[in-house]
């Protein structure tokens, strides 16, 4: 397990700093969010800065993988963010790096299960390369040449190999957060395994117009509900122990959980029209009021984390999704936009002056809430100051495509099936302890919370 940091790897803007601190260099991103251009332009400010991290496209190197600490889950959120970002501005520089990271890391079966990430694949981390492909599809982003996978197929391939893993036999349902059975983890049962699922369900619903996906979305649903993951005010704790039945659970509450739902929710909703689904919106879009600061208002905050100064690698992300699936939710639930949109001009107006750090004054930090550059740079909180801050493009674009409405994206409704998922060849090496540490999307998982923020304790 790592303690949340900095990137020890030099970066060509790391050696920037020192170069140009000597010039009294100072930069910054400039917002105005009512104003389109200025949002173009913080934008690619702060993309520009992202994309140091990502070497991937360079000969030698792995498409699709970002170097130490950031686990290789971050990397499939981040083309998703590089699909909007086109989508929102126009811009195509990343097109073909998201189009070669894509291809590469969807593997034989185009379900994101390569064989290197055997050893750390869990079934959250799986959904998050779902989601760059269906945003893709949703998106109309270049579709890849023939013969390759496609955009939808890929959403439909991780769907059909999450399907069969549901499992009744433990806590009535749900997803593990672990696909293989020797990855720490195996025996937990959380809400972003789960939620990830639901909201890929729910969007290929809405674009195949395939009930089979609804009933999984409804399924999915009905047991984060039942199990009391989801609480009757809708709050959602992070997910629990199957070896006690997932009666003890961990409850400490991230934004990306909320996000994930309130998304799924929304397609459920934009597809059935369903009141039931409307309501389920509403109140996921009250109870994510928590993450919200008094002071500033309506800035989003991780307080999970951020309060006691304890975030993760991955933590430091999570703000990003639940703008990104915020900003996606007033297209398919309109009826939320006045809630939705003050809450998304007031978080990137502060994530934005937060980017005055580095050699090109364009390093964002980890709270919005601050106002001001922290003195840390980080992947993560780079990647969700972008996604805040795009997301207000939002009222400029149009609404995702369907195959029946503008899609291009070719889809294949048994994707994923043909090639078996890897399974003896990541036993014949040894696991390290490293390696467990490394499993999954979130180190937290192996810890519980004690009574509050601030008691930690290792679970394994
Ligand atoms: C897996 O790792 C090998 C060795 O580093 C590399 O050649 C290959 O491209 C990797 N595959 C993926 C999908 O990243
Ligand atoms: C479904 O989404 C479309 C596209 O954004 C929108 O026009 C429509 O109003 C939505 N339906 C509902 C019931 O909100
Ligand atoms: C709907 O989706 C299911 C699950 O992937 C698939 O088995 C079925 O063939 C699909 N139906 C159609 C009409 O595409």
């Amino acid at each position: 397990m790592r303690v949340a940091g900095h990137s020890t790897h030099p970066s060509w803007a790391g050696l920037l700093t020192i170069g140009l601190a000597g010039l009294g260099y100072v930069g910054a991103v400039d917002l105005d969010v009512e104003d389109a251009d200025s949002i173009k332009k913080a934008a690619k400010d702060i993309a520009t800065n992202m994309m140091t991290y990502y070497t991937g496209m360079n000969p030698g190197d792995n498409p699709g993988n970002l170097p130490d600490p950031y686990y290789w889950w971050e990397a499939g959120a981040m083309f998703n963010v590089l699909v909007d970002y086109w989508f929102y501005t126009g811009d195509d520089t990343y097109n073909d790096i998201t189009m070669q990271g894509l291809l590469w890391q969807a593997g034989d079966n185009a379900a994101f299960m390569p064989n290197n990430q055997s050893k750390t694949e869990g079934n959250d981390d799986q959904a998050f390369w779902g989601f760059a492909a269906m945003s893709a599809a949703e998106r109309n982003f270049p579709n890849p040449p023939d013969g390759k996978p496609q955009w939808l197929e890929m959403a439909q391939a991780v769907f059909n190999t999450q399907a069969p893993r549901w499992d009744p036999s433990t806590c009535g349902g749900g997803l593990r957060w672990q696909i293989f059975t020797w990855n720490n983890g195996y025996n937990y049962k959380n809400t972003i395994s789960t939620g990830g699922f639901f909201n890929l369900a729910s969007r290929l619903a809405k674009y195949t117009g395939n009930q089979t996906y609804s009933d999984w979305a409804e399924k999915a649903w009905d047991w984060i509900s039942d199990v009391g993951f989801m609480t009757e005010d809708y709050h959602f704790w992070d997910g629990a122990s199957d070896l006690t039945d997932c009666k003890e659970m961990n409850k400490i509450e991230w934004t990306y959980n909320n996000g994930v739902f309130l998304l799924g929710a929304a397609n459920m909703y934009n597809v059935t029209e369903d009141p039931k689904w409307k309501e389920r919106v509403q109140k996921i879009l009250d109870s994510s009021e928590i993450f919200f600061a008094k002071t500033p208002q309506n800035v989003m905050y991780e307080r999970a984390c951020e309060t006691v100064n304890t975030c993760m690698v991955d933590q430091r992300s999570f703000k990003g999704y639940l703008s990104r699936w915020m900003a996606a939710t007033t297209q398919m639930a309109p009826f939320t936009f006045d809630q939705i949109m003050p809450k998304l001009k007031a978080s990137a107006q502060a994530a934005a002056k937060t980017c005055t750090g580095g050699a090109l004054g364009t390093t964002c930090g980890l709270k919005w809430t601050d106002q001001q550059w922290d003195h840390t740079k980080d992947f993560g909180q780079q990647m969700a100051a972008l996604e805040v801050v795009q997301a207000n493009l939002i009222t400029r674009v149009a609404p995702p495509v369907t195959s029946d409405n503008g899609g291009t994206s070719k889809g294949n409704p048994n994707a994923g099936g043909t090639v078996p998922e890897p399974k003896p060849k990541a036993l014949s090496y040894k696991i390290t302890t490293a390696d467990r540490a490394g499993a999954g999307i979130l180190t937290v998982m192996m810890m519980a919370t004690l009574g509050g923020s601030c008691g930690w304790l290792i679970w394994d």
